[in-house]
């Protein structure tokens, strides 16, 4: 099969470079020629594991390739995916669709046959409906079904999500566009992964009903993590024994600083547009938005307590520990870390800050803070060290160092990587999440 994959970002170079080790013809496109000259280049324009080799090992079989011509690439594509980004619209927090539906436009004006096209970014319920009048607008004498494939792959392990999915939505309003949908999955369907096939916009529904579904599960832990403090309970007890109950599920109930990143707050938000467009409240969703939001600058509140409150913060230091939004990314967006870090600065501390990944995209969005080449030198005479980002590196900190190096060995753990007693044997001020 011929694939055509609109957008080369994170999920259309995750997608296009998986569906070419399915055995397809896939040519990514992207409008920008730096980040396409780069690719054949074999530089990829995100950090992803095994995304470099899994995209290299592609091209030398010639079955992915990449193109800055739509027009060109999409001709003879029997699926065209678009896979463009669909941000925040600033200031109402409704998805901002003008790239979607412009790709629309240009594979109408360019279309040479038959073919399928299907929406993978993550786009509001009724956005399928636009993309197929925009096609049909232009005048389009092929067949052409739209069709809602939305993905569900993480961040730092999209490569395995996208192989081995728990599930794969595709929601299509005719058979030809399920018929094509079922070839383009075959290799899934071998590995038994579970499909549902469903309607256009039941399919746009259930992509961010899944993220805000998930956003709740965190929200709700980090609130039971705040109460757990106040009566002295252990939120990671309360995960498991609540997670052991098949209906509720062990997965995300992690208690940490608050969620961030590329979906879930831009998901929950746009959610909230549509509910609110359709007069019909989520109630839910809505505080969850507001909790997490507070959370995070309660998180660096937190690390202010520890170090003796805010009035007796200026000019001491704190040494932050991982800033992405999670582990094995570089992707800073709506990252608790921010919120953390303004807190700090604002209270006069000064900040100095590690991360495996994160720094470059960091920096300017932490002017004040001091980005150091390794935890150790962040660590140097620290008042506090603050684990925001668990990644593994900080799990096998030498502590011994950490604490002959820090002023005072104090450790605000807010992803609660290590344990209290074992901290306290060793010696530290240990303060975690939702622990005694
Ligand atoms: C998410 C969804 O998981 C994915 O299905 C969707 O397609 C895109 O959004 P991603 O943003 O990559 O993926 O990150 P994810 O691993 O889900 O984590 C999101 C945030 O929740 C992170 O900030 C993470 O630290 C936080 N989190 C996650 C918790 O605080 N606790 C948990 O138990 C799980």
């Amino acid at each position: 099969m011929k694939i055509a994959m609109v957008g080369s970002g994170y999920v259309g170079l995750v997608s296009g470079a998986c569906f070419a080790d399915f055995g397809h013809d896939v040519v990514c496109i992207d409008k920008d020629r730096g980040k396409i000259d780069r690719l054949r280049d074999g530089i990829m324009p995100i950090y992803e594991p095994g995304l470099d080799k899994l995209v290299e090992s592609n091209v030398a079989t010639g079955r992915l390739t990449f193109s800055t011509d739509l027009a060109d690439a999409i001709a003879g594509a029997h699926a065209i995916f678009i896979a463009v980004g669909t941000p925040s619209r600033r200031g109402d927090g409704h998805a901002d669709l003008s790239f979607v539906y412009a790709v629309a436009e240009e594979i109408g004006a360019a279309l040479t046959n038959d073919c399928v096209v299907v929406t993978k970014s993550t786009v509001p319920v009724g956005t399928g409906d636009e993309v197929e009048r925009i096609i049909a607008a232009s005048g389009c004498s092929h067949k052409v079904a739209v069709v809602s494939n939305p993905e569900f792959l993480r961040e730092g392990a999209a490569i395995g999500d996208f192989k081995r999915p728990d599930r794969i939505v595709i929601g299509a309003e005719e058979d030809f566009g399920r018929e094509v949908m079922s070839e383009v999955y075959r290799p899934l369907f071998l590995n038994e992964s579970p499909i549902l096939f469903t309607n256009r916009r039941t399919s746009e529904l259930i992509k961010y009903a899944a993220n805000a579904f998930l956003a709740t599960k965190i929200t709700f832990i980090n609130e039971m993590a705040d109460l757990c403090e106040k009566v002295g309970a252990d939120v990671q007890d309360v995960s498991r024994g609540i997670g052991m109950d098949n209906r509720i599920g062990r997965k995300f109930l992690h208690a940490g600083p608050g969620y961030g990143g590329s979906c879930f707050p831009k998901d929950t938000l746009a959610l909230l547009k549509t509910a609110e467009d359709y007069d019909s409240p989520t109630r839910i969703v809505e505080a969850v938005v507001k909790v997490n939001e507070s959370r995070k600058r309660a998180m660096g509140r937190k690390v202010l307590d520890a170090i003796g409150g805010h009035d007796e913060a200026r000019g001491k230091k704190v040494a932050l520990l991982g800033l992405t939004f999670k582990p094995n990314t570089d992707d800073m967006r709506d990252s608790p870390s921010i919120a953390v870090a303004q807190t700090l600065t604002d209270a006069g501390v000064e900040v100095a800050a590690y991360d495996p990944e994160g720094m470059e995209l960091a920096a300017p969005l932490m002017p004040d803070v001091i980005m150091c080449s390794d935890p150790y030198q962040a660590i140097e005479s620290a008042d506090a060290v603050a684990i925001v980002t668990e990644w593994d590196a900080f799990r096998a900190l030498d502590l011994d160092r950490v604490k002959s190096l820090a002023e005072a060995p104090i450790m605000v753990d807010l992803r609660n990587i290590y344990r209290p007693d074992d901290m306290r044997d060793r010696g530290f001020e240990y303060h975690s999440i939702g622990r005694p």
